[in-house]
C-alpha cells in the first residue's frame, strides 16, 4: 500500500516519510483545534456536537495540514494536494491534451504515465504524421485515441481543427513532432501549444535542427554544456517564448549518442511536471 502511494505521489522514501508525518501531525493539530473551538462555544454533548465537530474539522483540516507542512518542508506538495482535492469537489472539467509526435515516443510515454488517473488533466489524443511511428504503439497500450494526419490537409486544409475540437482538446504538446505548426492552429490555440527541444535555445534550433544533428553540432562547437528547452510554439521553428530550461555538462569524451541519452534523461525528468504546472496556472 505504501509503495502504491509513493508511486502515485511520485516521491522518494524520504519525502514520503515527511508527507506521512505531516498528515499525522496536521490531523492531530486539526482535531485539537476543533475540540478547543467546541469548548470555547460550550456546545452541549450529543449528535449536534459530533456533527459540528466533523464540520469544523473538515473546514480547518486544509489550513492545519498546510501549516504543519511548512515545518516538514512539504508546503508545495500539500498546496498541490489540496488544490487537487478542491478540484474534485468543484467538478472542474479535466483539461484535455493532445500529444503530437512522429518518433519513438519516449517523451509521450512519460507524459502518459504522469497523467494516468490525474485529477485535472487527461491525455485525450495522440497525433502523428507517420503511420509507423512508435508513439502509436504506446497510444494503443494506454488506449488513447490516435489521429494520423496528412500533409496537404494539415498545411492547406482545415489543419484538423475539427478533429481537435471534437476531442475537446484544450492544450497541445509537441513531443518530437517535426512539421511546422500552421498559423491557423497557433491562432486557434494561443499560448496553448508547447514544444520540447533537445538543446539550449536560442542556440542549435531552427529548421532542420532536430535529432542527432543537434547533438553533433553542440559537440562540434565544443560547448561545455547543453540541455533542454520547453517553449511556446509560434510560427517560426523553435522560436516561441521559453518556459523552462535544464542543463547538463558536455564532456570532451561525449559522443552524440551519449549526449542524446543525457538529454533524454532531462526531458523525461522535467517535461510532464512543466506541463502540469503550466496547466494549473491556466
Ligand atoms: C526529443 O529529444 C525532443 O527534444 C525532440 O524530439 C525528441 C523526441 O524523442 N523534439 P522521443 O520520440 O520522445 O523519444
Amino acid at each position: 500500500m505504501f509503495q502504491d502511494l509513493k508511486e502515485k505521489w511520485k516521491v522518494d522514501w524520504r519525502q514520503f516519510t515527511l508527507i506521512i508525518c505531516t498528515f499525522i501531525f496536521g490531523g492531530s493539530f486539526c482535531g485539537y483545534v476543533g475540540r478547543k473551538i467546541l469548548a470555547a462555544f460550550a456546545v452541549e454533548n450529543g449528535f449536534g456536537r459530533i456533527g459540528l465537530y466533523v464540520l469544523i474539522v473538515c473546514l480547518i483540516w486544509p489550513f492545519s495540514v498546510l501549516l504543519i507542512s511548512i515545518a516538514f518542508g512539504q508546503f508545495s506538495f500539500f498546496k498541490d494536494y489540496i488544490q487537487r482535492i478542491m478540484r474534485i469537489f468543484s467538478k472542474t472539467p479535466k483539461k484535455h491534451i493532445a500529444i503530437f509526435a512522429s518518433g519513438t515516443g519516449s517523451n509521450a510515454r512519460k507524459i502518459l504515465e504522469h497523467f494516468t488517473d490525474h485529477s485535472s488533466v487527461s491525455i485525450a489524443l495522440i497525433v502523428s504524421n507517420k503511420a509507423t511511428a512508435g508513439v502509436l504503439q504506446i497510444a494503443t497500450e494506454y488506449q488513447i485515441p490516435t489521429l494520423i494526419i496528412e500533409r496537404e490537409r494539415f498545411f492547406r486544409g482545415d489543419t484538423y481543427l475539427q478533429d481537435l475540437r471534437s476531442a475537446q482538446i484544450d492544450f497541445i504538446v509537441l513531443a518530437g513532432f517535426l512539421w511546422k505548426i500552421p498559423t491557423a492552429l497557433i491562432e486557434a490555440y494561443p499560448n496553448k501549444i508547447v514544444n520540447i527541444h533537445p538543446a539550449l535555445l536560442p542556440k542549435y534550433g531552427g529548421k532542420g535542427m532536430y535529432g542527432q544533428l543537434v547533438h553533433e553540432s553542440v559537440i562540434e562547437a565544443k560547448e561545455k554544456e547543453s540541455g533542454i528547452t520547453i517553449h511556446y510554439v509560434d510560427d517560426k521553428y523553435d522560436h516561441g517564448s521559453i518556459l523552462f530550461q535544464a542543463r547538463c555538462p558536455v564532456l570532451e569524451t561525449d559522443t552524440p549518442d551519449i549526449l542524446a541519452q543525457k538529454i533524454h534523461k532531462l526531458e523525461h525528468q522535467h517535461f510532464s511536471t512543466v506541463i502540469e504546472k503550466l496547466l494549473a496556472e491556466k
